[in-house]
């Protein structure tokens, strides 16, 4: 093994391809053997479903090399039992939970010169997917599919690493009460676009979602769930049905309950009640936990503290990528080794 030669602090979080993929196909009402393959690209039929109606869904996860150099990842068992509630929801074949661990195993694996090293601040990340590949032209699911792990070494998702953020609050909705905006499906973020690239060209990192029955309360972000702490140092996370149960959020919530005695409400949270908070921050697969400096709410500022990293926050992100990284013990289960 020897590891690939990239500047790691510094790699940034893009897409870069790396040596192998595993693939499996299902056809007739069952998925094949699967295994690794080479080609990073997908031949499909025009009308394939994927590129007509959409029908796809994704996981992200992380590889880690922690500090005794041990490759592992985080509850893969979580990111196996939320694809298979997305492919319920979008009439696809969900993927055996077991068969999903191994794939990300056997995929991680095959590309370990590519798992970032301790200390540098980067991980391999994980994007599991699956795709209707038969052809549709009548608005129907596919009848053939195929689920496809591939990884991609990254650094932060947000430009300036811990530097806190400054997001925005967004007119357009992110999901209905009754959609699809628990479910970690591509359509929800083929329809973030364009209120992205505005978001991004005016300065923020990212938007900040109201509920779309009401526009009273907070939702999520584009690709992470919203945490509060309040004066007191009590952590509030919004509860809803129309945003995604970040496995990144569920881990924060036992971890500040469980391990650091931080009281945690889990409840509605109007956005009348955001400029109470002390502390702001995203969380998730790729934003880990990102501090948020302030809000833009039309042109007026809710700025978080000082606009630095608030202690409760800085806590959680420590104790947090402490498990990860093997520093700090870890809840029975939580990290999954791969050998
Ligand atoms: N919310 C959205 C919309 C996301 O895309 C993500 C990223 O996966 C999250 C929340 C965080 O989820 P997790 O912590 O499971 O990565
Ligand atoms: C993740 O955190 O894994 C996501 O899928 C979010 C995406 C915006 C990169």
């Amino acid at each position: 093994m020897s590891k690939k030669d990239l500047d790691w602090a510094n790699i940034g979080f893009q897409y870069r391809v790396t040596d192998k993929r595993y693939v499996s196909n299902y056809k007739d009402g069952e998925w094949d053997e699967g295994g690794l393959i080479e080609d990073p690209t997908i031949t499909v039929s025009e009308s394939a479903n994927i590129m007509q109606y959409c029908q796809e869904i994704f996981e992200g996860m992380k590889a880690y090399t922690t500090v005794d150099g041990k490759i592992v990842t985080f509850r893969p068992d979580l990111n196996a039992s939320r694809m298979a509630d997305s492919a319920k929801r979008m009439v696809m074949p969900p993927f055996p939970e077991d068969r999903f661990v191994e794939a990300v195993d056997m995929t991680v694996k095959a590309n370990a010169d590519w798992v970032p090293p301790y200390g540098s601040g980067a991980s391999l990340y994980i994007r599991p997917f699956m795709v209707g590949t038969a052809p549709v032209i009548g608005v129907q699911p596919a009848s053939e599919f195929q689920f496809r792990v591939f990884t991609t070494p990254v650094g932060p998702y947000f430009k300036g690493g811990a530097t806190p953020v400054a997001i925005t609050v967004c007119d357009y909705d992110r999901a209905a009460p009754h959609g699809t905006g628990y479910i970690k499906a591509g359509l929800n973020y083929a329809m973030s676009l364009y209120q992205t690239v505005e978001a991004h060209k005016n300065g923020f990192a990212e938007n900040m979602y109201l509920d779309a029955a009401e526009r009273k309360y907070v939702e999520e972000t584009g690709g992470s769930n919203i945490l509060f702490v309040t004066k007191e140092g009590k952590l509030v996370v919004p509860k809803s049905n129309s945003i995604l149960p970040s496995i990144t959020r569920r881990s924060i919530v036992y971890v500040a309950e469980n391990m650091l005695g931080i009281e945690v409400e889990e409840r509605p949270v109007e956005f009348a009640e955001v400029p109470d908070f002390a502390e702001c921050g995203l969380c998730g697969t790729a934003a880990v936990i990102s501090p948020v400096g302030w809000i833009d709410d039309h042109g007026e500022k809710i700025v978080f503290g000082d606009g630095g990293v608030g202690p409760v926050t800085a806590k959680l992100y420590e104790t947090l990528t402490g498990i990860q990284y093997g520093t700090i013990e870890a809840p029975e289960g939580w990290i999954h080794e791969i050998k």
